[in-house]
């Protein structure tokens, strides 16, 4: 069929629901990988070396060495509002447009944070563990002591669209909210949010609960080191829904063991899929794979607004050249 050739090629780096793989169909040819996988960079050159365009995930790292041989590559659609996987001023010099998925993942993400936060500071998990393995003899006043939400200070560090999600859930709470970002809001959102602005010292000095929602990049990498973590409250609870190499691993790990911080729960991990032994061994860390957008319906808008994105970018449907969510350099 001569005119299925000229079709533009897509590649898909892991499964999609039917549907929306049908809708990447009905314009191009495209090539999915059939299961999830792990890709080298190698894998990822080879398989964006014969294609137009290709939807991929934070499993995939696409930077100048990746697209060498892409000679044919004009867009690459990223699954995930956070696109650190992708070297963006790479793919700008090479003519490629690049988008990824804001605003659908917002409220699912900041509704895990949330439970992160509360099945960290309230031991959650940790006393599951412990009632499973039969250790649960009699009721007392100081087993599984965790430390409360309401009228307590929450810091968010990074008030974009996620952290200021999470400032509304906190304000059911009744919390005091204190934040730190690149900018500061415009007084009309602060006065909404009820959000007071604050340098990094003072958050990490204030924040019985510190949430971290900031993008990574290498001025974030590592931010909340051993010095940030020597100035938060010993009983405070740190959680991550950002990305693992926010934190000091080793340091936050060190902090949790010697009591210098009550309680951590991290969704995101520097090397993840593999977690830290000194992680996995500490009883006061929630741990979760990276699953804080992770309901049926915003997995859906994701994928399929990454769908929408690749269709446009490579000049079809409604939006040709015009995709929503570009992401500029
Ligand atoms: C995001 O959207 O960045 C999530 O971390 C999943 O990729």
């Amino acid at each position: 069929m001569p005119e299925q050739r000229l079709r533009p090629r897509v590649w898909v780096s892991q499964p999609l629901f039917d549907d929306v793989l049908d809708r990447l169909r009905a314009h191009f040819e495209v090539f999915v990988q059939p299961e999830v996988t792990m890709h080298t960079p190698r894998q990822v050159a080879a398989a964006l070396a014969p294609v137009d365009g290709a939807l991929l995930t934070l499993n995939e790292r696409v930077g100048a060495e990746e697209i060498a041989a892409a000679s044919r590559l004009r867009a690459v659609a990223n699954v995930g509002v956070g696109y650190d996987n992708l070297d963006i001023p790479a793919l700008a010099a090479a003519g490629i447009v690049a988008t990824n998925t804001p605003d659908v993942l917002t409220e699912t993400t900041a509704d895990f944070g949330f439970a992160l936060m509360m099945a960290a500071a309230r031991r959650i998990t940790e006393s599951e563990r412990w009632l499973r393995e039969g250790r649960w003899s009699q009721w007392s006043f100081e087993n599984m002591l965790g430390s409360d939400l309401h009228d307590s200070t929450l810091g968010i560090l990074g008030m974009g669209r996620i952290g200021q999600a999470i400032a509304r859930r906190a304000r059911g709470f009744d919390m005091r909210l204190l934040y730190h970002n690149r900018m500061r809001l415009p007084a009309e959102v602060e006065g909404r949010l009820d959000a007071q602005y604050c340098d990094l010292d003072t958050l990490l000095a204030q924040s019985d609960h510190l949430v971290l929602v900031v993008p990574y990049s290498s001025t974030t990498h590592h931010l909340i080191d051993a010095k940030a973590l020597a100035k938060m409250k010993p009983t405070a609870t740190l959680v991550n829904i950002s990305r693992g190499g926010i934190v000091d691993e080793l340091a936050l790990a060190r902090a949790l063991s010697e009591g210098r911080l009550a309680a951590a729960g991290l969704d995101v991990f520097e090397g993840e899929p593999s977690v830290r032994p000194e992680l996995l061994a500490l009883r006061n860390v929630v741990l979760t794979p990276h699953i804080a957008s992770a309901s049926l319906a915003t997995r859906r808008a994701m994928m399929s607004l990454a769908v929408d994105n690749l269709i446009a970018a490579l000049g079809c449907g409604p939006r040709a050249g015009c995709p929503p969510n570009p992401i500029r350099v």
